[in-house]
């Protein structure tokens, strides 16, 4: 199965006096058609989220208020993306093991995806995405 890569992706800005303006559109800032959008929000200071992957959903992640990291593991390795400006996000492909750790009091994560919310989307147990991951299923 050919691995898309995660991408951190520019947004466009509209700096001014009376404050700052970005903006998002499908299939041309992000590589797909929004079908949901979730925010998380009230997330206690360096508490964590995620800890799954997911089968064909693909994400894009901004911080719109404060700062997070973004752990994203293929198996093999980790990367860790730190989000902490309103004017670029980060393009998760499905696939990966992604982990949410590190917010900061009063942060505001922004996600766009792909698909809509499905519980049989997720894969919750790490030995089990392992094992899908080498066996090419995922
Ligand atoms: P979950 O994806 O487990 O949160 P995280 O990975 O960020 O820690 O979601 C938490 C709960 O919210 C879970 O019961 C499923 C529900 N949920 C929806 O109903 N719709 C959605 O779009 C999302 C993302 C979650």
């Amino acid at each position: 199965m050919i691995q898309e890569r995660p991408k951190i992706i520019s947004l466009p800005k509209f700096l001014d006096a009376r404050g700052n303006l970005s903006y998002i559109e499908q299939e041309s800032h992000i590589p797909f058609t929004i079908r949901r959008t979730y925010w998380l929000y009230d997330v206690p200071g360096g508490e964590s989220r995620g800890g799954h992957a997911y089968r064909e959903n693909d994400e894009f992640i901004v911080a719109l208020s404060g700062s997070f990291d973004v752990e994203l593991d293929d198996g093999i390795e980790k990367e860790v993306y730190t989000l902490n400006r309103s004017y670029y996000g980060l393009y998760v492909p499905r696939g990966f093991w992604r982990k949410m750790i590190n917010f900061s009091t009063n942060s505001l994560a922004m996600v766009l995806s792909s698909t809509n919310y499905t519980a049989d989307d997720y894969i919750r147990d790490y030995e089990e995405y392992l094992k899908l991951k080498k066996d090419g299923k995922i």
